[in-house]
């Protein structure tokens, strides 16, 4: 198994014995935090590491669970939310020259959200051997929300193949479909399907890709209950309004009636943050698991954190 220095893509995670390390890793760790004793000791494990958080775009979910996953294994973390603002880029400083001088205090490693296509590449490039997160970039890739829903498909499900998973909403202009697709989308019994309006389903240049996966998939652009008929999981998606994608269709707003055909023993996933595009009404169906989903990323990250900085093998 080849020792991975930075987390970019989600491709760095297709061999299968790196994927399971990771899930097992978060599975220890989700476990023992529910014992006071065995957190405690967690935080003995990346004592003396620093985390640089830095955060050119909103985040609720990926910026905390970065910091209480670097908190939970004791290191220190110092970092900037809204990095466009209150870093040196408002000045106009290259992402390049905030690489250099940031690699130069010597951190463990820095976790970057950035609103351009392959921004983490860039600064892993400039970064001095410093490990680098991408924690988002653009609509290109979300490679840790891509392992944590895979980690609570593995969870919830016992399996990451075999399965009929339904994609909806914004494909076209989200990152978290994408880096899913790519990272399920090597075994060949998975089905997806995409909805969503033809405006945000898979453009061409997707469906080139997809269509040299593995995996089939199918494209629909009406949601119904039909559509959904037999999926293991339904994984919905808002529309991403700052990066063009419009206002949103309101007949893809994911209700409870839509559920009636998916497999009974189903998932309903989403990244979150949601909008409209998910009735709140679905929250108690005992297959909701986005606020688990979410929760995850604490162990799913603090797994990563291991694999980059710790003796993981
Ligand atoms: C997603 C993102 O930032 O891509 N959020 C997240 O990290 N859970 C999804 C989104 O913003 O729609």
């Amino acid at each position: 198994m080849e020792q991975i220095t930075n987390v970019l893509r989600v491709d760095q995670f297709l061999e299968d014995e790196l994927l399971n390390r990771v899930i097992e890793q978060a599975q220890e760790y989700k476990a023992g935090l529910a014992s006071p004793e065995q957190s405690l000791a967690f935080r003995e494990e990346l004592l003396g590491s620093t985390m640089f958080n830095l955060f050119y775009e909103p985040s609720t979910r990926t910026s905390f669970s970065f910091q209480m996953a670097a908190a939970n294994l004791g290191m220190d973390v110092i970092g900037t939310e809204s990095a466009g603002l209150f870093s040196s880029a408002a000045k106009g400083e290259t992402l390049r020259d905030t690489a250099t001088v940031l690699a130069g205090y010597k951190p463990s490693v820095i976790v970057l959200r950035h609103n351009q296509d392959g921004a983490a590449e860039e600064l892993a490039a400039h970064s001095q051997g410093v490990p680098v997160i991408n924690a988002g970039d653009g609509k290109n890739e979300h490679p840790t929300q891509a392992l944590l829903d895979v980690f609570t498909i593995q969870e919830s499900l016992g399996r990451r193949d075999n399965l009929r998973i339904v994609i909806g909403g914004d494909i076209a202009h989200g990152r978290t479909a994408k880096s899913l697709i790519k990272l399920l989308g090597k075994y060949s019994s998975n089905e997806f399907t995409l909805i969503a309006p033809q405006q945000t389903n898979a453009d061409k240049e997707m469906q080139s890709w997809l269509a040299k996966m593995p995996a089939t998939t199918k494209y629909a652009y009406r949601l119904t209950a039909k559509a959904l008929e037999n999926a293991d999981v339904v994984y919905w998606t808002r529309t991403q309004t700052e990066r063009g994608a419009g206002e949103g269709d309101k007949r893809f707003r994911l209700e409870p009636k839509h559920l009636s055909r998916m497999n009974p023993n189903g998932i309903v996933m989403h990244p979150l943050p949601r909008v409209n595009e998910l009735s709140e009404q679905i929250d108690c169906d005992p297959r909701a698991q986005y606020f688990e989903q979410a929760a995850n990323g604490v162990p799913v990250r603090m797994a990563l954190l291991k694999l980059l900085l710790g003796k993981f093998y």
